[in-house]
C-alpha cells in the first residue's frame, strides 16, 4: 500500500479503533499454550478491544494464527491485519546457543546466520516480529537475563547486535522468510542494582552514553523495525515514561522512527514505581514520551480516547502512533498478504531442517570455551582432546540431560535436542564410554523453582529429586564409574530454570549437590575434565583447580551434545573466547576488563603493597578474563607493529600489525583481538577497550599477518560536556588472544579532528 493510502486509512479510523492498533493482547486468549512472560488477566479486556486489539504476542503455528488472522480481518471495521509478536531469542524450534554463548562466536557473521535461521522457521509459522535482539550491556552475573546478552563489552555487543537484527530482517522485513526484530531493552536494563530482576538503575549519562547505549544504537543503524522501553526506572524515571529517554535520546538523536513497544505491563507498573498516581496518568505520560504499543494491559485501551475526548491529550499523538503501527503492517506486506509466510507445509520442510540442525551444530561447537587443558605428567600429553584409547566415564546430571536450551527458548522442545549421551554412543567407541549421573542437577532448597516451572518434560535427574536410596545408588554407580574409567568427563552446572527473566541468584556457584558428587569424584579419579553448563558465568574456583581441563558450554541448544562431543573427541578445534569475564566470587561483581584505573592501581597482579585499591581476601582480576580461550593448538602471535607512530593532519589513519603463527599440532582458529587505551584525557578512559575482531584459521606451522586500521574515530569518547570527541596525546594500543595482555605499543594523536 503506498504511504498516501495508508494516511488516507488512518484518516478514516475512528478514534476508538486508532487506539485499539496500539493495543497488544497476549496470546493466551487464543491458546492455553501461548508463552506468558507476566500476570495477566485475560479478562480486562472488553470484547471490542480483544478483538480488535492490533497484535497478539506469545502465540505461534501457521494454521492457528492464519485462523485467528482471518477471523479478526474479517470482524475489523476497516479488515486491518494484525500483527502477530513473539519471543524468538535464540531460536524458534531449532534452537542455537543462548545469546551469551553465541557472543562467544565472537563471530557476527555466524549469528547473523543464526538469527536468519531463527526468522526462517518463525515466519512460515506465521510470526511477524520477534522481541530481539536484547541489547542490554552486562556486568552482573547475577542477574537472570546475562544469559541474553553478549556480554559485557560495548564493541563486542554492538556487533552482535547489528548482526541479529540483519539475520532476521535481511535488507527489509517484508522479504519473504524475514521478520521486524525489536532492539531491547531501553535503556540500561541490564544494570539492575544488586543484579536483582527489575531493579532500579542508577547511572551517570556519561556511563548510560559511553557504555550502554551504542548496542541499541547500532542495532537501529542496522533497522531495527521496533525497539522496546525496559521495565526499569533510570535515575528515578521507568523508562516507559521517561521523556528526555524516548523523544530525546531514541527519537532524536539516534534517529529511530519505527515503533516503541513498552515491555509486558511496564506502563501499568509505572503506578507500582511511585512515579504515576493512577491509570490515566501512567497512559499520559507513556504515550508523550513516545511508547507506541502498551503490551498486555488495559491502560491505552481503556484511557486513551477518553483523554483525547477530555483534552488531556492531543488526537496527534494517537495519530502518530497509530500510523507507526500501521507502517509497520505495511512494510511487513501485511495489507496484501496478512499470513505473509505462514504456510503449514513449509513449516513442516524449514522447522529443525537438516540445514538448520547443521547451523545449530556449528553454531554451538564454535561457542565453546576452552578454560584450562593441562598436561598429563604420564603421558606428556593435553587432556585434551580424549584419546581414543581412553576409557571414559562421563557422569553427571547433564551427560542425559536434553534440557539444552534456556528459558527463552520458549518454544524449544527437550525432546528434540541430542544430549551427551547420545552423541557419545553415535560417535565414540561404545566399549569405551560409560555413563552415570552421580547427582540431581538441583539442590533439593530450589522448591520455588519446583513450584514456578511445574514442566512434565523434567526429568527427576533435571529437578534433584530422588529419594535417599536412589541418591545413593546414582552416586554409588557414578563412583564405579570413575574408578573404572582412564578418564572422567564430569557433566555439570546450572540448571536452565536458574537463569533468564525473574532469575536472579546471589549465589553463582555450582549446586552443592554437584559439588559434592566433583569432590568425591576427584577423590577416586583425578584426570577430570569438567564440562560447565548454565545460563552465566558460575564461581569454578574449586572446579578450576581440582579438573585437569574445563570446558565452558553454556546452554547450547538443540545439537549440544553433539558440539561438545565434537569438541571432546577433537572432531573440532575449540575457538570460543569469553564474551564476560568469569568472577572470582561473587563478592567480585562487577568485574570487567573495560574498567577505570584508580589512584592507586596495583602494579601487576603479584604487587602485595597495602595501600592498594584490592581486596585482601581475592585478586582483583577475574578468574577468567574477558576475550580468553584456548585452543587444541598453540598460537604464537608476534608483537605489534606500528605503520607509524601518529595519527593527525594528512595521516588519517595509522596500521596496526602483528604476525599469528600456528605453533602447534594442528589446524585451529584464533580471535585476534585489539585493545586501545586513552593514557590520559579529559575524563578518564577505561584500561582498555576492544576496538576491533579478526578471526583466522590457520593450519599447523601457517602464519597469518593481521592487520588493524586505526582511525580518530576509534578514539572517540563523550567529554564531561556529552560531546563526542577525541582528544590529541599518547594511547597505548594491543593485539593479543585475549584481553589480559601486556605487551603494547604506543602512538599518538597528534590534533583534534572532530568537535
Ligand atoms: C518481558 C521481557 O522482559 C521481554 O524481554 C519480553 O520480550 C516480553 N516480556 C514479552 O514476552
Amino acid at each position: 500500500m503506498t504511504d498516501k493510502k495508508l494516511r488516507e486509512l488512518l484518516n478514516d479510523m475512528t478514534l476508538e479503533e486508532k487506539v485499539n492498533q496500539l493495543v497488544q493482547i497476549p496470546g493466551s486468549y487464543y491458546d492455553k499454550n501461548a508463552s506468558v512472560t507476566g500476570g495477566i488477566e485475560n479478562s480486562r479486556f472488553s470484547e471490542t478491544q480483544r478483538s480488535q486489539a492490533g497484535s497478539i504476542l506469545g502465540i505461534t503455528g501457521a494454521k492457528t494464527l492464519r485462523q485467528i488472522q482471518e477471523t479478526y480481518m474479517e470482524n475489523h471495521p476497516h479488515h486491518i491485519p494484525l500483527l502477530f509478536m513473539l519471543d524468538v531469542i535464540h531460536g524458534l524450534r531449532t534452537i542455537f546457543p543462548m545469546p551469551l554463548a553465541l557472543g562467544a562466536t565472537f563471530d557476527p557473521n555466524l549469528v547473523e546466520l543464526t538469527a536468519q535461521a531463527a526468522a526462517r522457521e518463525s515466519a512460515v509459522s506465521g510470526i511477524h516480529v520477534t522481541f530481539a535482539p536484547m541489547a542490554d550491556l552486562v556486568r552482573d552475573a547475577r542477574w537472570g537475563r546475562v544469559m541474553e546478552s553478549t556480554g559485557e563489552d560495548t564493541y563486542l555487543n554492538s556487533l552482535m547486535t547489528a548482526a541479529m537484527v540483519s539475520g532476521f530482517q535481511g535488507n527489509h522485513p517484508g522479504e519473504p522468510e524475514r521478520i521486524a526484530a525489536c532492539v531491547k531493552h531501553f535503556a540500561a536494563y541490564g544494570k539492575p542494582e544488586g543484579g536483582r530482576e527489575y531493579s532500579n538503575v542508577e547511572l551517570s549519562e556519561h556511563a548510560l552514553r559511553e557504555f550502554y547505549l551504542p548496542a541499541y544504537e547500532s542495532g537501529i543503524r542496522a533497522g531495527s523495525e521496533l525497539v522496546m522501553a525496559s521495565f526499569n526506572t533510570l535515575n528515578g524515571i521507568p523508562s516507559s515514561g521517561n521523556h528526555w529517554l524516548m523523544q530525546k535520546v531514541l527519537r532524536k538523536e539516534m534517529g529511530f522512527d519505527g515503533v516503541l513497544i513498552s515491555d509486558w505491563a511496564s506502563i501499568e507498573e509505572m503506578i507500582h514505581h511511585g512515579f504515576c498516581q493512577d491509570e490515566k496518568e501512567a497512559a499520559k505520560k507513556a504515550i508523550e514520551a513516545g511508547v507506541d504499543i502498551d503490551m498486555a494491559t488495559t491502560i491505552y485501551a481503556n484511557h486513551l480516547a477518553g483523554m483525547v475526548k477530555s483534552g488531556e491529550i492531543t488526537e496527534a499523538c494517537i495519530d502518530e502512533a497509530a500510523y507507526r503501527v500501521l507502517r509497520l503492517k505495511n512494510r511487513l506486506g501485511l495489507f496484501e498478504n496478512p499470513f505473509k509466510d505462514g504456510d503449514e507445509d513449509k513449516e513442516k520442510e524449514v522447522i529443525l531442517s537438516g540445514e538448520h540442525r547443521a547451523l545449530a551444530r556449528k553454531a554451538a561447537r564454535e561457542s565453546v570455551v576452552l578454560l584450562k587443558n593441562e598436561k598429563d605428567v604420564q603421558t606428556g600429553k593435553k587432556l585434551l582432546p580424549v584419546n581414543s584409547e581412553e576409557i571414559v566415564a562421563f557422569i553427571g546430571p547433564y551427560v542425559q540431560s536434553k534440557g539444552l536450551h534456556s528459558t527463552w527458548a520458549i518454544k524449544g522442545r527437550a525432546e528434540d535436542a541430542v544430549s551427551i549421551r547420545e552423541a557419545a554412543e553415535e560417535n565414540m567407541v561404545n566399549e569405551n564410554v560409560m555413563f552415570a549421573c552421580g547427582c540431581g542437577m538441583m539442590n533439593r532448597d530450589n522448591g520455588m523453582i519446583l513450584k514456578r516451572h511445574i514442566d512434565e518434560t523434567l526429568t527427576e535427574a533435571d529437578l534433584g529429586i530422588f529419594d535417599e536410596q536412589t541418591e545413593k545408588q546414582i552416586e554409588r554407580e557414578a563412583l564405579e564409574a570413575a574408578a573404572k574409567a582412564s578418564l572422567v568427563v564430569l557433566c555439570l552446572g546450572e540448571h536452565r530454570l536458574l537463569s533468564g527473566e525473574a532469575a536472579s541468584r546471589s549465589d553463582i556457584g555450582i549446586p552443592m549437590v554437584q559439588l559434592e558428587l566433583f569432590r568425591k569424584v576427584s577423590e577416586v579419579n583425578p584426570r577430570i575434565v569438567t564440562v560447565i553448563f548454565g545460563g552465566r558465568p558460575l564461581d569454578l574456583r574449586e572446579i578450576s583447580e581440582k579438573s585437569m581441563a574445563v570446558l565452558e558450554v553454556w546452554l547450547p541448544g538443540t545439537e549440544g551434545g553433539n558440539a561438545i562431543v565434537d569438541v571432546l573427541t577433537g572432531a573440532y578445534n575449540p575457538s570460543g573466547k569469553l564474551p564476560v569475564s568469569f568472577p572470582y566470587s561473587v563478592g567480585q561483581i562487577p568485574v570487567h576488563y573495560n574498567e577505570y584505573a584508580t589512584g592507586r592501581p596495583l602494579n601487576g597482579k603479584e604487587d602485595i603493597a597495602f595501600y592498594r585499591s584490592r581486596y585482601l581476601d581475592i585478586p582483583n582480576h577475574p578468574l577468567y578474563p574477558f576475550g580468553y580461550g584456548l585452543s587444541y593448538t598453540d598460537f604464537v602471535i608476534s608483537p605489534v607493529e606500528l605503520s607509524r607512530k601518529t595519527i593527525g593532519g594528512a595521516e588519517k589513519s595509522l596500521k596496526a600489525f602483528v604476525t599469528v603463527k600456528n605453533a602447534g599440532s594442528r589446524k585451529g582458529t584464533e580471535t585476534v583481538q585489539l585493545y586501545i587505551r586513552d593514557i590520559a584525557a579529559s575524563v578518564v578512559r577505561p584500561v582498555k577497550e576492544l576496538k576491533g575482531i579478526c578471526k583466522v584459521t590457520l593450519e599447523q606451522g601457517e602464519e597469518q599477518k593481521v592487520e588493524f586500521e586505526i582511525t580518530e574515530e576509534m578514539l572517540q569518547f563523550h567529554d564531561a560536556d556529552g560531546r563526542l570527541t577525541s582528544e590529541p596525546g599518547s594511547y597505548l594500543l594491543w593485539i593479543d588472544n585475549s584481553s589480559d595482555t601486556e605487551a603494547g605499543a604506543e602512538f599518538a594523536l597528534e590534533r583534534k579532528e572532530h568537535i
